[in-house]
């Protein structure tokens, strides 16, 4: 019965990586398979109990099409995390998200949290050496991903809002890593 912080998250990332999906995974813990896309913004709040606090987020999930780029710093502003999403299918999403980083880095709280995270990761089949197998629809290998990550002082996660894998730890990590006040 500790007192909730509230913590503002914004989600970026390009159309249709999977944002609300990771959102609707983590609030409701459940998939729709044909999503429709956010127009400007969604919001939503959901609690994270640690051992020593709970977090409750306050959650902007904002559109990723390009027509509505120009909206993001609204939900940036003040926002103490962050979570930037790519398609690990997708190696573009990852110079989108590259480029969502350094407009967060240079714009944003100087202390925001930051998590990459690469979803569909169910997409991607290990073949028989248990290695990811180039056919298989990856196309950002998790080290080059990771090493961005580290480079960039950011968390570094792969998820599928899908099946659910990963998606509680981008948000446990991040609670964790907020200071309370
Ligand atoms: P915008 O709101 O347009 O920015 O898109 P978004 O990033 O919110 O993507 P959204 O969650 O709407 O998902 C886009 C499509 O990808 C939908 O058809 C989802 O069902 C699908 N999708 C999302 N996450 C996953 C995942 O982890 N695995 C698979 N296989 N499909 C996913
Ligand atoms: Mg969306």
């Amino acid at each position: 019965n500790l007192k909730p912080v509230q913590v503002k998250l914004v989600l970026l990332g390009e159309a249709a990586v999977g944002k609300s999906s990771l959102v609707f995974r983590f609030v409701n813990n459940e998939f729709q398979e044909n999503k429709e896309p956010t127009i400007g913004a969604a919001f939503l709040t959901q609690k994270c109990r640690l051992e020593d606090k709970v977090i409750k987020f306050e959650i902007w999930d904002t559109a990723g099409q390009e027509r509505f780029h120009s909206l993001a710093p609204m939900y940036y502003r003040n926002a103490q995390a962050a979570v930037v999403v790519y398609d690990v299918t997708k190696a573009a999403s990852l110079d989108k998200a590259k480029s969502w980083v350094k407009e967060l880095q240079r714009q944003a709280n100087p202390n925001i949290v930051i998590a990459l995270a690469g979803n569909k990761i169910d997409l991607v089949q290990p073949n028989e050496e248990g290695e990811d197998d180039s056919e298989s629809g990856r196309q950002v290998p998790t080290e080059e991903a990771k090493a961005y990550a580290l480079e960039a002082g950011l968390l570094f996660f792969e998820t599928s809002a899908k099946k659910g894998d990963g998606v509680r730890d981008v948000f446990t990590e991040i609670a964790k890593k907020i200071p309370l006040e």
